[in-house]
């Protein structure tokens, strides 16, 4: 056996932290790469104004969102290509060949076709072998998370995989209603890509505990509008603004559940390093922060730079914190989405 599966013993181990860690399990898998892909070109606030005639203006989508720009895909580019080049950074960092992976997971809701899926095109632009399981994950904003939580059962029951790539991927300006200033200046298109790795005996970095949770009755506060079996192929974002935000916050705010997940990975709140949320509007990020007592130098922010990625944030996020020289060894970071569904997720993980 490579790794200890989640039902290991409960082990007293020296404090870290600052806080005294009980160790229930040995992560099975850690984080060996990391990248990126965004479009080309930024679209700044004034310029998107000027290119939809929305009736809005930079200072109200800033200081209302703390957006800056946003990436659009230009011809050419989709959802499978942004994720196959993150993917490809992702293997470079880690130092490995596609060959080397066996399951290829992308989050994304906004797809290149109905079906096959993103993965099984990433899959085979990268040359990653026939056989391995390729396959999507849709949960909207927290898809990144429950792709997460799948590679812990694929690393539990497959003995001989060795690397995962899970990617979050989106083209979010094709589900976009341009007429719409609430919606359509809040997303934005991209893609970031982690390689997970099996832990060898002892190693004591990596994924620890990831839980998520939906409630399907919140579906109407935001959702496309169309799809396959409605009347149409895609649809627009439609959301009720106000009312989701509330929701996040109090979601992404939850002091207990959080302390729960990190008490459950051996660690408390205090011992967090970075908080690393899925980025949907800064007042959201700033206000849950506020709610689980984290200080705003905790909390990786991009979406200034980025906008809304959906599933593609969290990843993207992290890739942007490590090309900035903030992540660092052996520190611990809490993962964390809020999304349509609504869904939800949390991932501790020790880079
Ligand atoms: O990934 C998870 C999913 N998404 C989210 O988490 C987003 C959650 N919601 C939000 O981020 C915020 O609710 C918004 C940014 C969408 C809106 O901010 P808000 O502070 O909640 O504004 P509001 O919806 O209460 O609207 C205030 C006013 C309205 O005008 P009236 O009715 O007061 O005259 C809106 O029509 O702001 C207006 N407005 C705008 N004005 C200029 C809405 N969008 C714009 C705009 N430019 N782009």
């Amino acid at each position: 056996m490579h790794c200890r599966g989640p039902s290991a013993k409960r082990v007293a181990e020296p404090k870290e932290h600052g806080v005294h860690r009980l160790m229930n399990s040995a992560p099975l898998c850690h984080v060996a790469g990391v990248g990126h892909c965004l479009p080309n070109q930024p679209i700044s606030n004034a310029a998107l104004i000027e290119r939809y005639g929305l009736a809005s203006t930079p200072e109200w989508i800033e200081s209302r969102t703390g957006i800056q720009q946003r990436y659009f895909v230009e011809a050419g580019q989709t959802t499978a290509t942004l994720a196959t080049a993150a993917a490809q950074h992702a293997l470079t960092q880690a130092h490995l060949s596609p060959m080397a992976i066996g399951a290829v997971l992308v989050a994304t809701c906004t797809p290149d076709y109905t079906f096959p899926s993103v993965a099984t095109l990433v899959q085979a632009a990268l040359g990653v072998p026939a056989g391995t399981v390729a396959l999507d994950v849709n949960a909207a904003c927290s898809g990144f998370i429950a792709a997460l939580s799948m590679t812990q059962g694929l690393f539990a029951t497959r003995p001989a995989l060795q690397h995962i790539l899970v990617i979050g991927a989106e083209t979010f300006s094709n589900v976009l209603d341009f007429t719409d200033r609430s919606t359509c200046v809040l997303f934005g298109d991209g893609a970031g890509a982690v390689v997970l790795t099996r832990n060898q005996p002892g190693e004591t970095r990596g994924l620890l505990v990831v839980e998520q949770g939906a409630d399907g009755t919140q579906a109407p506060l935001l959702h496309s509008g169309h799809g396959v079996a409605r009347g149409g192929i895609a649809g627009t974002v439609q959301m009720q603004g106000a009312a989701v935000f509330k929701h996040a916050v109090r979601q992404m705010g939850d002091r207990a559940a959080t302390a729960a997940l990190l008490a459950q990975s051996g660690y408390t709140l205090a011992g967090l390093d970075w908080l690393v949320p899925h980025q949907a509007n800064a007042r959201i990020l700033e206000a849950a922060a506020e709610a689980l007592q984290i200080p705003p130098y905790k909390v990786i922010t991009t979406v200034g730079q980025h906008a809304n990625t959906s599933a593609a944030s969290i990843p993207l996020a992290l890739s942007h914190a490590q090309q900035q020289g903030q992540l660092k060894a052996g520190q611990l970071l809490l993962l964390q989405a809020f999304g349509a569904g609504f869904t939800w997720g949390m991932a501790s993980l020790i880079w």
